[in-house]
């Protein structure tokens, strides 16, 4: 029953894609907003609908590597290690582009961002529909990713035709975005896969030049953050009392901070594991963002692993 009511909506998103439609999808990392690579007008659709400018490049979602190569001049021997150990999975590889990918995907650079993402429906939804997927995160420019259907539906309900509902996403925050440039690996943007796993793999260190170009994922000081004022510290306490006459709500790391009984805290994990910490945060700036309160103090997260994420989120979020 469940199995077939699933194929029913994976078969609706694919007809929907197949006629220039726009539909949420499910990753592991957040949801996506995707559409048909080959259609411009399509694509254009999803500038449209997150207010998001055209000079941002998308991600282009493929189900195999095979249909990765179909998109790049050359797939670097270093490109094919990352993806042979990552895929399906949150990393993202920037490659050389060919002429099968248009500029409205690229924002008019000649490389092009790809990957494989992780949930089973979205996987079969490319299968069904043959063409890869550009799928931004499914918010409005600069606010908070949904690792929900139901945020997705809050945000953007009335503006997208269907959202696959494939629950929550599991890693809940973005992929790791990297340059390939033959055995040269540069870190693009942090994300659900940390440095060290991927140095692990190469045997040797990322680079990260810091060197911005225009679609730099990093280019925009302020992004992934909630309409309430965020404030994130490394001590909560003393933050809270200097914002005492106002409404706060606090996200802690692993604590439970000694705070008044009736201040809302959330604690992200309490045994300060990282990833279930990392998939709680958006969850929990979304939860926190009703309008009920005047602050939200985060605390900051410790700077290893995905922690660097997270700080990184944390970070955009107050700018
Ligand atoms: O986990 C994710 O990556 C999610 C899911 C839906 O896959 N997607 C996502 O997309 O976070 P978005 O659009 O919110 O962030 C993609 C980032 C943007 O900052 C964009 O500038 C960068 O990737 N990007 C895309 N193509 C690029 C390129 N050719 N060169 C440099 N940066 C690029
Ligand atoms: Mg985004």
């Amino acid at each position: 029953m469940k199995s077939a009511e699933t194929g029913k909506n994976i078969k609706k998103a694919a007809s929907i894609l197949k006629t220039e439609g726009i539909v949420a999808i499910p990753t592991e990392t957040v949801y996506g907003l995707a559409a048909n690579i080959f259609s411009k007008k399509a694509v254009n659709k999803i500038y449209k609908i997150k207010n998001r400018p055209k000079s941002n490049p998308l991600i282009v979602h493929v189900e195999s590597i095979d249909k990765a190569k179909e998109l790049v001049k050359s797939f670097p021997v270093t490109a094919t290690l990352l993806a042979e150990n990552f895929w399906p999975g949150p990393l993202t590889l920037i490659l050389p582009k060919n002429n099968n990918v248009g500029p409205w995907i690229t924002a008019g650079e000649n490389t092009v961002a790809i990957r494989i993402p992780k949930h089973s429906l979205t996987l079969k939804l490319l299968k069904q529909t043959g063409f890869p997927l550009a799928a931004p995160s499914a918010n409005p420019f600069k606010y908070i990713s949904p690792v929900t259907a139901a945020q997705v539906k809050k945000m953007l309900g009335d503006k997208i035709e269907y959202i696959l509902d494939g629950g929550k996403c599991k890693k809940g925050i973005e992929s790791t975005i990297v340059e390939v440039k033959g055995d040269k690996v540069n870190l693009l943007r942090s994300g659900a896969i940390t440095a060290e796993q991927i140095e692990k793999v190469l045997g040797y260190s990322l680079t990260n030049t810091g060197k911005k170009t225009r679609s730099h994922p990093g280019m925009f000081k302020k992004h992934y953050s909630p309409h309430t004022p965020l404030l994130v510290t490394t001590d909560v306490m003393k933050s809270y009392f200097e914002n005492k006459g106002k409404k706060v709500a606090v996200i802690s790391f692993q604590r439970k901070y000694p705070l008044p009984r009736n201040i809302i805290q959330i604690i992200l994990n309490k045994q300060g594991i990282m990833e279930k910490a990392a998939a709680n945060l958006y969850d929990s700036l979304h939860r926190l963002d009703s309008g009920q309160y005047d602050l939200i103090i985060a605390e900051k997260a410790p700077e290893l692993g995905i922690g660097k994420a997270i700080n990184e989120r944390l970070k955009k979020a107050s700018a």
